[in-house]
């Protein structure tokens, strides 16, 4: 995004020709920039065998889903409802990997009639669930253990995953007697390890201890005579909320990776969601109402933390400009929606431009775990998303009715 001429553009187009069509709140996402950061991934393997799973959660429209696979990317799921998105957007089932740690008997049935890439298994249960439907289904899925290896992400606690008083994974010290406990099981082919260890890492140091400790663990396997062929390293690389913040890049991630985890006769997976969709995504939002309570000033706009709940839940930060450059100073206040929660803010104590009824704001980064996570409270309709193609856009989703928030009850 940039300001030509004071109004503010995605690729050839300024986002407020789209507000004032399409009204506001609305998701919107750029197309080359989705491209650019799945490319990028791509690229750095260089010749190491790869495949690069997109983490369906961070944004499954199903017009995202078909330009990833159409650029080639693979997936990964967490539901049947994501399996479900990723066929409908006609991908390969055959490059979709199914993560997470409770699936259902039924999930897993869904999965194995479409015969997808593998299956990471979190529990000795689920393995053992696995082997026997795979019976039931006269086919023999290919799994990896996704394993805890015990190391702080050192990013927010709600998505750190890596540690052992996590729900995630298997405990790494007990990967081998557990592999090879599930070796024997006449229906399963293990071939892989996995990991993930939290999401937007913004620091490298522990993703190499991570690798290190995956490589020594595929070389402990083997030592044991298990074929292991394929390495998951997740997703998890962070990106920057504001001008200024640490990030890692994608080419030196992978280029880490390959350094420790490449030449071995492996396949490297990785699962990257928000690193691919963030930065390519805004919030449009209009300005309601300003108002002072006391020494605090607010900010009334039109999107809310049913929208876009990340402040609310992480405190995290999203930039907010305006969609035309400003020149009447700055303030500061709070950003906050019309749901009926003090926790509904989009920013607090924000230092940003003085605006004013009326006026258009984009919400920044918001491409990831922004609409996916959109709900009805306060019987809001889901905002519409938008893809932006070049010099032109089109409505992927369209915005929800009235009639929609009552689909279905009776
Ligand atoms: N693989 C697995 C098994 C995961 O659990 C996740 C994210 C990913 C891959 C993708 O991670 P990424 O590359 O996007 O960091 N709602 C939170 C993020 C939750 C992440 C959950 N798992 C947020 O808004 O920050």
């Amino acid at each position: 995004m940039q300001y030509r001429n004071h109004t503010l553009y995605s690729e050839e187009v300024p986002l407020a020709d789209i507000a004032r069509r399409e009204g506001t709140p609305c998701y919107i996402y750029s197309r080359a920039g989705i491209l650019e950061r799945y490319q990028a991934y791509d690229r750095a393997f260089g010749e190491t065998p790869h495949k690069v799973c997109y983490a369906v959660k961070a944004n499954s429209n199903l017009a995202i889903l078909k330009l990833l696979a159409e650029a080639g990317a693979g997936f990964d799921i967490v539901s049947g409802g994501e399996l479900f998105r990723v066929l409908k957007a006609g991908a390969d089932p055959g490059a979709v990997i199914f993560s997470g740690v409770g699936k259902s008997e039924k999930e897993i049935e869904y999965a194995l009639e479409h015969k997808i890439k593998g299956f990471n298994c979190e529990s000795v249960h689920e393995l053992f669930l696995l082997n026997s439907l795979a019976a039931r289904w006269k086919v023999r899925p290919k799994v990896a253990l996704r394993v805890n290896p015990d190391v702080d992400a050192s990013t927010h606690p709600y998505i750190s995953t890596g540690l052992r008083k996590h729900k995630f994974g298997i405990d790494i010290e007990e990967a081998e007697s557990i592999y090879g406990q599930a070796s024997a099981y006449p229906n399963l082919e293990l071939e892989g390890v996995s990991c993930h260890i939290g999401s937007q890492i913004v620091d490298i140091e522990p993703m190499l201890e991570v690798f290190d400790k995956m490589v020594a663990l595929v070389e402990r396997l083997r030592g044991r005579g298990l074929p292991i062929r394929t390495l998951d390293l997740g997703g998890g690389l962070g990106v920057a909320y504001k001008p200024g913040d640490k990030a890692v890049s994608i080419p030196e991630f992978i280029h880490a990776m390959c350094g420790k985890a490449g030449g071995r006769g492996l396949e490297i997976l990785i699962e990257p969601g928000r690193s691919i969709v963030a930065e390519a995504g805004v919030l449009l939002t209009r300005v309601l109402y300003r108002k002072t309570n006391g020494e605090r000033e607010f900010v009334i706009v039109d999107a809310a933390m049913n929208d876009l709940i990340r402040p609310a839940l992480y405190h995290s930060h999203h930039e907010i400009i305006p969609l035309r450059e400003n020149q009447s100073g700055t303030i500061t206040a709070d950003v906050v929606g019309p749901v009926c929660e003090s926790g509904d803010f989009l920013a607090r104590g924000r230092d940003m431009a003085n605006v004013m009824p009326g006026d258009l704001l984009a919400v920044c980064t918001a491409g990831a775990y922004g609409f996916v996570a959109a709900s009805n409270y306060n019987a809001r309709p889901r905002p519409p998303e938008i893809l932006i193609e070049g010099d032109s856009y089109r409505v992927i989703r369209e915005r929800e009715t009235y009639e929609d928030l009552i689909r279905g009850e009776s």
